[in-house]
């Protein structure tokens, strides 16, 4: 097991190993208190026995609030949902939550745990690869509201974040690579070494999740509630949000289209190299550049014709850049003429 510490007020440790969601015991305080575990009915299926389980072992009182799966259950009906387990539980200010599944229960579970009694424990338990290497870090927490993405939330860190890499196995290999997406993005926006390491014959997870969880607590510390540099973070995002939601969240998953993202905003050649190695797609040729361009142009970071982008100049070193609309355009020309040249390489191969 590694523990990673998260230096902002109050502190918490992430826990990181293979086996450690039988040891959640040992690792958060649970003298006295309830548990409301918040999960969603797929991840349900395979992992809420395991943790009652846990919880009956070790004497701990506990309930669940087993919400639909998926982002579109993201709102404020699910929020209330938990709400109400919580009240029939008899859930009060010193018991806690845990967050069992991806990052919409993180999201959810995190609002609620923020909110009821005015903020009670929460513990993140993610099983999703995307949620190990984002979201369950950082104390973003939320639901979304009408068209606004996580239009309603808080800035509310965990009291743990226990990470089990044997959860994993249950993920299909188009979402194990979904969550690579964003480790991915790690090693690009802060350290190389998470680069090589992608890059090396059969790197196990545990340490891809330790340095990867290492470059995103870092940058969370520096700056938790995001008003400078905790925006590196969203490399790749602007063009990957603006995919996304024009097709309506249904024909890339969230990582692949961050994946898309970051190819055309970085133009470094080991980048579209090392998401292929992954499974993950490194452009969609369906997607004519004017259509992006326009797309970007409805990005809520317009601010008086200009983009604040995140720029990856070498692998490791990023940077925020307000950059001028004509030069995003310029960007996505020359993403495009990359793109054809590697088709016409791969084609000669
Ligand atoms: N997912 C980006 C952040 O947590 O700030």
């Amino acid at each position: 097991m590694t523990t990673v510490r998260v230096g902002v007020d109050p502190p918490y440790d992430i826990h990181i190993g293979k086996g450690l969601l039988e040891r959640l015991p040992e690792l958060v305080r649970l003298e006295k208190r309830r548990v409301l575990a918040v999960t969603d009915r797929n991840v349900a299926r395979y992992h809420l026995a395991a943790l009652a389980a846990v919880l009956d072992k070790a004497g701990v009182p506990h309930s669940s609030a087993v919400l639909p799966a998926g982002e579109a259950g993201k709102d404020l009906a699910a929020v209330r949902k938990v709400y109400e387990a919580a009240h029939a539980a008899n859930i009060g200010r010193g018991d806690l939550i845990v967050a069992l599944g991806g990052g919409v229960v993180g999201d959810i579970a995190g609002f609620a745990a923020a909110t009821w009694c005015r903020g009670i424990g929460c513990v993140q338990v993610p099983t999703t690869l995307l949620s190990m290497a984002d979201s369950s870090v950082g104390g973003k927490t939320g639901v979304d509201f009408r068209d606004r993405k996580n239009g309603v939330g808080a800035f509310s860190q965990p009291e743990a974040v226990i990470m089990d890499p044997s959860l994993l196995d249950t993920l299909s290999p188009r979402h194990a690579a979904n969550g690579m997406a964003e480790v991915i993005k790690h090693g690009f926006i802060a350290d190389p070494a998470l680069l090589d390491l992608l890059e090396s014959p059969s790197p196990s997870m545990e340490e891809i999740l330790v340095r990867s969880v290492r470059v995103k607590t870092e940058i969370v510390q520096r700056d938790p509630t995001e008003k400078g540099d905790r925006a590196l973070l969203n490399f790749g995002h602007t063009f990957g949000h603006a995919i996304e939601s024009h097709y309506r969240y249904k024909k890339w998953l969230h990582g692949e289209a961050v994946a898309i993202g970051m190819v055309l905003a970085c133009p470094d050649p080991r980048l579209p190299r090392v998401l292929e190695r992954w499974g993950l797609p490194v452009e969609d040729p369906r997607l004519d550049p004017a259509v992006l361009i326009g797309l970007i142009g409805k990005d809520k970071k317009l601010i008086r014709g200009t983009l604040r982008f995140i720029r990856v100049d070498e692998p490791g070193k990023s940077r925020i850049e307000e950059m001028a609309w004509a030069e995003v355009e310029a960007m996505v020309g020359r993403a495009a003429a990359a793109a054809q040249e590697r088709r016409k390489a791969a084609a000669t191969k």
